[in-house]
């Protein structure tokens, strides 16, 4: 079945699970590590298989049939050929950017990456003789300006996930592909829902499937999904020899969280949406950073590349005083203070930012809202504003 032809929904509830095994209309799961085989002969095929990413199977590190289903699923809706889950969203991201690198390349990234991502970028790989410079995503000048002839890969996430910067996909791969650069986006912001960004041009869509995929806060995964490829030499290198497979289980949840992923992120956006109109009144509040509203900076590039902005933004306190930030945090009862994010449960957190283009740091509250209403989530912030003035 071709990918494009196929609606979301069809995608999410019934893509891959065409055979009811036994007429079980929720599949089984394949909890187990081994597939045994009438012959070595066959083990071997089946290990040549899983290697071309066929749907053969010998051992659940390199496949398993509940976590090709998720993988058919997600790469179904990223628009690529390909994808494999991983035991997290690290064990994705870090096997997508060695699966891309090599000793004395160098990596561009955004200055606003997931913290542990460019951590991994900055520190990590420098011991390998990997070198990097982040620059803001939002400038595409200076994003390609970065580019040496040495690069090798320009790592995004957009939108960001503190300050929700975008970048310009089409422009930024459109340059990467001439000069030979592959690109990778972390795409857990859009869910594979709001942004399709491989048919915008980039090679790598990468998530933490830990957010809106699982959408319960009940497991931990990650996901690469790309062209074959791309892929399949992940399958045989970082996946086989590092390790880092997704246990059956947690990949039967996903499968789960994924039937109820298109209408888990209307329901979230729809309340986002009317927390961050909310907030954008209030004197206690300088800026709301949410993509969707009328006055965030990059609302052409936003309705250019994406089809909604999901549950999650930013804002600044018009005091920037961080004990007080804090302790508007803490007095929120709704909404609870944790880093995760794409569960039912409203989250806030106080976090710094600072970046050369933002000129100088500026604490900020993230929120996430999650499957509350409205009025619960709006009035629980109502009652903690106090502590801000
Ligand atoms: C944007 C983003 N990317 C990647 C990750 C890492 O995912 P995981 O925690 O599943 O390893 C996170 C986790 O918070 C994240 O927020």
């Amino acid at each position: 079945m071709a990918h494009n032809d196929v609606s979301v929904e069809m995608i999410l509830q019934h893509l891959g699970e065409e055979d009811h095994i036994l007429g079980a209309v929720v599949p089984p799961i394949f909890q187990n590590s081994l597939f045994v085989h009438e012959t070595c002969n066959v083990v071997g095929e089946a290990y040549a298989g899983a290697c071309a990413n066929k749907e053969t199977y010998f051992y659940s590190r390199m496949g398993n049939p509940t976590l090709h289903l998720a993988e058919q699923k997600i790469a179904a809706l990223e628009r690529t050929e390909r994808c494999k889950l991983f035991g997290s969203g690290m064990g994705a991201i870090s096997a997508a950017i060695l699966s891309s690198v090599e000793s004395g390349c160098h990596v561009v990234g955004i200055d606003s990456l997931y913290g542990p991502t460019r951590r991994f970028i900055e520190q990590y790989l420098a011991k390998f003789g990997v070198t990097s410079t982040f620059v803001s995503g939002s400038c595409s000048d200076s994003l390609l300006d970065a580019i040496r002839p040495e690069t090798k890969l320009i790592v995004l996430e957009s939108p960001s996930s503190l300050v929700f910067e975008l970048q310009d996909l089409r422009r930024i791969t459109g340059v990467a592909r001439e000069k030979g650069i592959r690109t990778m986006i972390d795409n857990t912001y859009s869910a594979g829902i709001l942004m399709q960004p491989h048919t915008l041009g980039v090679d790598l869509v990468v998530h933490s499937a830990t957010k809106y995929f699982g959408g319960h806060s009940d497991i931990v995964a990650g996901a690469v999904c790309g062209s074959s490829d791309l892929i399949n030499p992940i399958l045989t290198q970082e996946y086989e020899l590092i390790g880092g497979a997704l246990a059956p289980f947690p990949a039967w949840l996903l499968i789960r969280g994924l039937r109820t992923l298109k209408v888990r992120l209307q329901a979230h956006q729809e309340l986002a949406n009317q927390v961050a109109a909310f907030l954008a009144e209030q004197p206690e509040v300088e800026r709301v950073l949410h993509v969707s509203q009328p006055d965030f900076g990059q609302r052409q590039l936003y309705l250019s590349q994406m089809h909604g902005s999901g549950g999650l933004f930013s804002f600044i306190p018009r005091d920037q005083n961080p004990t007080k930030i804090r302790a508007f945090v803490d007095q929120l009862q709704v909404f609870q203070r944790g880093v995760s994010w794409g569960g039912f449960e409203s989250l806030a957190l106080s976090l710094d930012f600072a970046s050369e283009h933002w000129q100088h740091g500026h604490h900020l509250v993230r929120l996430y809202c999650g499957l509350e209403s409205a009025e619960d989530l709006i009035g629980d912030l109502r009652q903690a504003l106090p502590e801000l003035s």
